[in-house]
């Protein structure tokens, strides 16, 4: 009942970004990633989702992605995958999501060669071809899907040998070894395994005024605290299970033998 009302809650919350977001303002859904040592140089267009260009950046640069066929699962509004493209040019970029808004909005909005998108479930991709994919991104989108191990077995099909599985995402801490046994049950090998909670906290800390002034911009009054929490403002209950470590964030990476 809890998990249905919160699945509820995230697809209207989804839902109304895309609705009232008609400047294109949010790009980018997830909590992002600060590291002192990550120089990226950016676009001054993205300068204002730096740390969730940096999560993105964290997985791009985990393998060499030039020339290369990629898929992301779970790509929201598009912001992520298309840094991306622009940034370490794979020959081919599909982003899908399970929101057909998003999904609209995305193939409106980009114009990038070899950057498409379609809407699909990462639960049943199989209007995808086996082994089809150099690499492919999930980012902060699978703690949403009731059947994980349906989604691990469509990653290993979609995969070409030797091809990459670039993933992060945040369970309560006491889920992660359950992940974990998930994760090393799809038979890939696991190159990377990296706790990044300590980052994703300090990148909320550091967005936190960006975000207050978009949620007040964005949301009408009677939203403001349902979208300060999905935003993980400091003092929220979200911005809190982080900052506890009663949420943790992972980077995973893992290849097909
Ligand atoms: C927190 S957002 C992250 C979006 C994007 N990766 C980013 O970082 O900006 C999670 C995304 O996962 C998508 N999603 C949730 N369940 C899905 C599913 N079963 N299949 C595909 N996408 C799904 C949502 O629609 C949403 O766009």
């Amino acid at each position: 009942m809890i998990t249905a009302l919160r699945e509820w809650m995230f697809r209207a919350w989804y839902w109304y970004v895309n609705h009232i977001d008609k400047n294109a303002e949010v790009l980018f859904m997830n909590f992002g990633y600060s590291n002192p040592d990550m120089k990226v140089k950016l676009d001054p267009k993205d300068e204002s989702s730096r740390h969730s260009v940096q999560l993105y950046n964290l997985l791009g640069s985990a393998t060499e992605l030039k020339n290369k066929d990629i898929v992301e699962i779970g790509c929201g509004r598009g912001g992520g995958l298309s840094y991306i493209v622009r940034t370490f040019s794979p020959a081919t970029a599909l982003g899908v999501d399970l929101d057909k808004h998003a999904v609209k909005f995305c193939n409106k909005h980009y114009s990038i060669k070899g950057l498409s998108f379609a809407n699909g479930d990462a639960q049943d991709l199989s209007f995808l071809k086996d082994n089809s994919f150099d690499a492919l991104l999930n980012l902060e989108s699978s703690h949403r899907y009731p059947k994980m191990d349906l989604f691990l077995k469509e990653v290993h099909r979609l995969l070409r040998p030797g091809g990459y599985f670039l993933y992060t995402d945040f369970r309560y801490d006491w889920e992660m070894p359950e992940l974990k046994k998930q994760l090393e049950a799809t038979g890939m090998t696991i190159l990377k395994e990296v706790m990044i909670t300590d980052n994703v906290v300090k990148a909320l800390e550091a967005d936190d005024p960006h975000k207050r002034l978009l949620v007040k911009k964005l949301a009408p009054r009677f939203l403001h605290k349902v979208a300060l929490n999905f935003a993980g403002v400091i003092g929220s209950e979200t911005y809190n299970q982080f900052s506890t470590h009663k949420y943790e964030y992972y980077h995973f990476v893992l290849q097909k033998n």
